[in-house]
């Protein structure tokens, strides 16, 4: 019997040609992108397993994919916990595991939807603000950055409360967490698969690009191995099997700085070619092993499990 996986994604090329090839090589495995279209309430998914890598930005794709899990697939990353998921919760989180973190401070945002009042909406907001122990927890310098971001978008550093109040100022609708800034010495991205396949990468911030290493002497085996135990504490309190995770090293302590990235970047220009293949051969090992694993669920936590799995679709074609 044939298993299928199908691919969710959008303009990016090299990881989908190659992971679909790779998926396809396999005997009893059939791999291509999925189609979407009219989804109804009942529904047998045609696919054993969905990787997604493009829900975040196109909604129905999301929406379709929850009643595929309902139905019965198993979804790379779970999209109740990514539609849930925000950065301050993952700090929160992931210090209560023993993963270092940045200290941090979420902060009620600036400014608000049209239907909000400000005189007379916001009974739960404190006001003013206590921004001297927020300042005090935090310290200077430190990164103003919202708390759901992604891409690198509207994180500033700030190193005086006039700065501060500036960046803060200009920061909308976001919510903003205000994080101490860490003056690294190195910084590593490990790109993640299945919670517990861990590749660290070199990375340079300031050329937002990949280092590549031929040897393994770029890293302190001590801090390598820290990194990898705290990345799969990492994916596995959040439930992730396709995530990057980024330390920023100080002093020898890897800080968690970015670690919920359920697409991270898998294309061969940026993880360069020598890590592109790695990441390639684990994700098609990791779906194949699901699709042909039929013990593996990926509802058993939530509270409507008793009710998943398949049923005869209404508006299957031929039917
Ligand atoms: N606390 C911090 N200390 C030092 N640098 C930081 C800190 N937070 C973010 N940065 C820098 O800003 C970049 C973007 O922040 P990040 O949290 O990764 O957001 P994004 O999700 O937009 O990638 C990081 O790659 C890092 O270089
Ligand atoms: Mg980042």
């Amino acid at each position: 019997m044939t298993e299928r996986i199908g691919l969710l994604c959008g303009w990016e090329d090299s990881f989908p040609k190659a992971f679909i090839e790779g998926c396809n090589k396999v005997p009893g495995i059939e791999a291509d992108f999925a189609k979407i279209g009219g989804t109804a309430e009942r529904f047998t998914s045609p696919y054993r397993v969905l990787i997604d890598r493009i829900s975040q930005e196109v909604k129905h794709y999301r929406f379709h994919l929850k009643a595929a899990a309902l139905a019965g697939t198993y979804v790379v990353n779970d999209p109740f916990w990514w539609s849930a998921d925000d950065k301050f919760f993952g700090y929160s989180l992931v210090q209560r595991a023993g993963v270092a973190v940045p200290r941090t401070v979420m902060l009620p945002q600036k400014d608000y939807i049209p239907a909000i009042d400000k005189h007379r909406s916001l009974r739960n907001l404190e006001f003013p603000l206590n921004w001297e122990s927020i300042v005090d927890h935090v310290k200077f310098p430190a990164i103003l950055k919202p708390a759901d971001g992604g891409g690198w978008r509207d994180v500033t550093v700030v190193k005086s409360p006039a700065e501060l109040l500036r960046a803060y100022d200009a920061s909308g609708m976001n919510v903003m967490t205000l994080q101490e800034f860490i003056d690294f010495e190195e910084y590593v991205r490990c790109i993640c698969v299945g919670k517990d396949r861990i590749l660290p990468i070199q990375y340079s911030p300031a050329r937002r690009a990949y280092v590549v290493n031929d040897n393994d002497d770029w890293i302190d085996k001590g801090l390598y191995e820290r990194i990898i135990k705290d990345s799969v504490t990492t994916n596995t309190i959040l439930g992730y099997d396709m995530n990057s995770v980024e330390f920023a090293i100080k002093d020898g302590v890897p800080y968690a700085i970015d670690f919920t990235n359920p697409a991270p970047d898998m294309d061969i220009w940026s993880i360069q070619e020598k890590y592109f293949h790695i990441v390639v051969d684990w994700m098609v090992d990791f779906a194949v092993k699901l699709a042909k694993d039929k013990s593996k669920t990926m509802t058993d936590t939530y509270r409507w499990a008793k009710l998943a799995g398949p049923q005869p679709d209404p508006m299957a074609r031929g039917k």
